[in-house]
């Protein structure tokens, strides 16, 4: 019942703008939509987000790193993602657990049987019908970001410097060797799972992206029952 959608790509591949457009177009036809986010989405998620994001908690374990972000899942599909679905509505999420493969996975080299296990006790098995992959070069996703994050004003205090910054987070500032593992530990996920992966590039217009998108997307709507009095 229902439909599972999730975006994944490297920092600054514009995903969540792609997941926006996604959620704003299915929302204006009718359908029952809701789109959330990994780490976060639900109140409890969203504080589990914070502390992993702290550019401050520099001697985080990567064990502790690993459980808080299925920690974090654990209770998004539980709270929002599984009765959303239950009620036939379609769930888009930007980043899922193919993340924890990719980032502590093959980023951080923890053993992907251990992260198949743990995923399976967050999400009790829920896998995406479909997931996007935006791809785009490493290195110029990471300069994309920290040119936004230069964009931003100075901090007002030192306090503020160490708040979750919206831009630049603590796993931003890993180094390039890393983000490159990530993106290597990606394409090994889409070769492994060909039918759920669509690989696109992200370096093109924003609509012609969401074009693309929304192509893929369609054909899997006719199970989907559209709202009454949509919004
Ligand atoms: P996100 O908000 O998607 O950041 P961005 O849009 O900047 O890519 O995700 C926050 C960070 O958390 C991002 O660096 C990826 C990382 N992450 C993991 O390391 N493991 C996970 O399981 C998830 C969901 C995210």
């Amino acid at each position: 019942m229902g439909l599972f959608i999730t975006f994944e790509g490297p920092e600054g591949s514009g995903k969540s703008t792609q997941a926006r457009l996604l959620y704003e177009r299915l929302q204006r036809l009718g359908y029952p939509v809701i789109l959330t986010r990994e780490p976060g989405g639900t109140r409890i998620g969203e504080l589990i987000r914070r502390i992993l994001v702290d550019l401050r908690h520099t001697e985080m374990a990567p064990t502790t790193e690993t459980l808080l972000f299925s920690a974090a899942r654990a209770q998004l599909v539980s709270e929002l993602v599984r009765p959303y679905l239950k009620t036939g509505g379609i769930v888009l999420c930007d980043r899922y657990a193919d993340s924890t493969f990719a980032y502590q996975g093959y980023g951080l080299g923890r053993d992907l049987e251990e992260l198949q296990s743990i995923t399976t006790v967050a999400t009790g098995g829920l896998m995406p019908d479909l997931t996007f992959y935006l791809d785009l070069d490493v290195e110029m996703g990471l300069q994309r970001k920290r040119s936004a994050r230069d964009r931003l004003p100075e901090p007002a205090s030192a306090a503020a410097a160490f708040t979750p910054h919206p831009e630049w987070n603590r796993l931003d500032a890993r180094d390039l060797a890393y983000h490159q593992r990530v993106a290597t530990g990606f394409a090994e996920l889409m070769r492994r799972d060909p039918d759920r992966w669509r690989c696109f590039v992200a370096n093109q217009p924003v609509d012609l992206l969401a074009e693309q998108i929304f192509t893929q997307v369609e054909p899997m709507l006719a199970r989907i029952v559209r709202l009454e009095n949509p919004r």
